[in-house]
């Protein structure tokens, strides 16, 4: 038997001041349209915001349905517009944000297990690193280098 240590490293950002220009302004329209997520349910809102590399941004939010596993979190409803309507266009950045109508979330909040597994397929496709930025509402910002990073041991289609 042998182990296997497997090792991700984050950067973290105590201020949205802290962040690059261009992620800052990614991060403000993520902000915006995560406020117009349709989340009654949970009243739990999630934005995404992708910058292509075209320079064309691609926003998300989280929506619910009464039936609830009918919904879609923000960042499968980004990216999958983006894979439908820019199919060639890679995805350089998406930053991420959220914020619960029931209580102030100070962690910043990162992409739930599905999600990750619907990004990690597009950064595979593409073949470039997708930068990833996640923040709650204090204005603590995690960064990750990649999806690869928040996901060890992909699913990928080479098990296919
Ligand atoms: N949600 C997202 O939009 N993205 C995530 O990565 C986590 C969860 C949404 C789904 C649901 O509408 C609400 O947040 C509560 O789970």
């Amino acid at each position: 038997m042998k182990e296997l240590e497997i090792k991700s490293t984050l950067q973290v950002y105590d201020s949205l001041e802290e962040l690059p220009e261009d992620v800052r302004q990614l991060m403000q329209q993520s902000f915006d349209i995560r406020d117009k997520g349709y989340a009654p349910y949970s009243e739990f809102l999630v934005g995404a915001a992708l910058l292509l590399e075209n320079g064309k941004v691609v926003l998300g939010n989280n929506q619910e349905n009464a039936c609830y596993p009918s919904g879609l979190c923000a960042e499968r409803t980004a990216i999958y517009y983006a894979g439908a309507n820019y199919p060639n266009e890679p995805i350089l950045k998406m930053a991420l944000s959220a914020k619960s109508l029931k209580y102030r979330l100070t962690t910043p909040t990162p992409p739930c297990g599905a999600c990750r597994q619907a990004i990690a397929e597009y950064e595979l496709k593409q073949k470039k690193s997708i930068e990833i930025f996640f923040t709650g509402e204090t204005g603590k910002v995690v960064k990750s280098y990649s999806l690869a990073n928040l996901l060890p041991l992909i699913f990928d289609n080479s098990y296919l």
